[in-house]
């Protein structure tokens, strides 16, 4: 791998497991929480495509909570459900390897980032809520430019704030339009292909394809 002056991280499906809410709530739920959590999730993603494209911005909690109404619905889960469902959201567990992954790459002295659709009050929570203060040099939310990813002013934000060029960057996502979005920019951009899925044809394919967050130590 090309030296690397800031690993940044997207935050929802890569470090933090989306799907962790719904699962929580399984029992409740029923056999279906897989599929009402995916829906919520694309839904989710849509609103913020639908919005920057509207010119219509709205912070991703609240994108979080309208996209859960809908999904709600659609699978007809009990509407006293909705405030323990976005409770949950808020504190998203980490994928397993995560910590140890962050932690080794914080003992090699590297610049490490967050850079997320998620609001400020959401990143430090998570972080918070999952031990991982300390860790990180920045937390990157879109709300500074107020337009969703894959928009390049987003991932301009990390390069502008370190003076650095954008080859300079690292980025992990598990969304692969993302890893696109990141790459289009001009990143290195790692796929973190945790299901073995297929990736977009949007013109860019991945520097790297990873499993999981801890093949990336031996790529570096
Ligand atoms: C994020 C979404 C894309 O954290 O997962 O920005």
């Amino acid at each position: 791998m090309k030296s690397t002056k800031a690993f940044v991280f997207d935050a929802y499906g890569t470090l933090f497991d989306v799907n962790s809410a719904a699962e929580k709530c399984k029992d409740k739920i029923g056999l279906k929480w897989e599929e009402f959590a995916n829906f919520w999730r694309i839904t989710q993603l849509e609103y913020t495509w639908l919005r920057s494209l509207m010119k219509r911005h709205k912070d991703f909690w609240k994108i979080t909570e309208d996209s859960l109404e809908k999904s709600m619905q659609v699978f007809k889960i009990d509407p006293k459900m909705k405030g323990e469902l976005l409770n949950l959201y808020k504190i998203l567990s980490t994928y397993p390897e995560a910590k140890n992954v962050l932690s080794n790459l914080k003992k090699k002295g590297f610049k490490l980032a967050i850079l997320s659709n998620g609001t400020p009050d959401l990143l430090n929570e998570l972080v918070k809520s999952n031990n991982l203060v300390g860790i990180f040099d920045d937390l990157f939310s879109i709300e500074e430019v107020k337009i969703y990813k894959p928009d390049s002013r987003v991932y301009e934000l990390p390069v502008k704030k370190y003076n650095i060029k954008p080859d300079d960057v690292t980025f992990l996502s598990a969304n692969t339009w993302d890893v696109s979005g990141g790459g289009n920019y001009g990143y290195q951009a790692v796929w973190v292909n945790r299901n073995h899925a297929t990736f977009d044809y949007l013109d860019f394919k991945p520097k790297y394809e990873v499993n999981n967050l801890t093949q990336l130590l031996k790529l570096i």
